[in-house]
């Protein structure tokens, strides 16, 4: 089935967002990293500035950047009216308001589309649909990022979860994903069933980290081989 631009709701975090949600350190920092699911986050670029190298995964790359600029903005305007509507679902000490979520989330998003040609020509941005194949051999990347896809999206189902993790450890050696809460706050109904897949032939970990915008999502899923 194509993956038709109206459906897409692409909206990105920054690099600190991704630092604090998925606990990253200098070490970190320094692995070879692939972020799935990455849309318009500003991490690659932020991180391509400070000369470290990540690639980022996701259909939406397969837009030019007219295309994907016009849909930021369309969707801009339904995110925030409808953060608007649920304030009281987040938490509001980091970001203050909804026009500072705003500010920072258009900031991303602006700095995403400033590096997305160049990015595209040096393949740090590939468009791929987990859970796919990807052309990476086994193991090609230390660390694996996933934030604000997997288990949000929880709607995808547990095959697809199950699918696409094979997928990502295949490629990783560690994957983290990030939160363990789906669209509506809540734990994703399949959580037991997919952990006791992953542990069949993965060690996870639940970590508590220093993050929360959606009230009670501050902990990721650490997935090891
Ligand atoms: C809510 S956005 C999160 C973007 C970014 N990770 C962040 O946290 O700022 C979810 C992303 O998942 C991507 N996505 C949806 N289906 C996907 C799939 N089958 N494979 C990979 N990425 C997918 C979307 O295109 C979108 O960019």
């Amino acid at each position: 089935m194509a993956f038709k631009l109206n459906g897409v709701v692409p909206w990105g975090r920054t690099r600190n967002e991704y630092e604090k949600m998925f606990d990253l350190t200098e070490a970190d920092r320094n692995k070879r990293i692939i972020g799935f699911g990455d849309g318009p986050a500003s991490f690659n670029a932020e991180m391509y500035a400070m000369g470290k190298h990540v690639i980022s995964l996701d259909p939406i790359y397969q837009f030019t950047t007219a295309q994907l600029q016009k849909r930021i903005g369309e969707t801009c305007v339904e995110v925030i009216a409808q953060t608007k509507a649920n304030q009281g679902n987040f938490v509001w000490d980091t970001i203050k308001s909804v026009n500072q979520l705003q500010e920072i989330r258009m900031g991303a998003m602006t700095r995403f589309l400033a590096d997305y040609e160049l990015g595209l020509a040096q393949k740090r941005y590939v468009a791929h649909s987990l859970p796919g194949k990807t052309d990476f051999t086994d193991n090609e990347f230390e660390l694996g990022l996933c934030s604000h896809f997997l288990l949000l999206y929880a709607g995808l189902g547990l095959d697809f979860h199950k699918a696409a993790i094979n997928e990502m450890m295949r490629i990783c050696k560690e994957v983290r994903i990030f939160p363990i809460l789906t669209l509506n706050g809540q734990k994703p109904d399949f959580l037991a069933e997919f952990l006791f897949f992953l542990n069949k032939d993965y060690q996870t970990q639940i970590k508590t980290v220093g993050y929360e915008f959606q009230k009670g999502g501050n902990e990721m899923l650490v997935i090891v081989k």
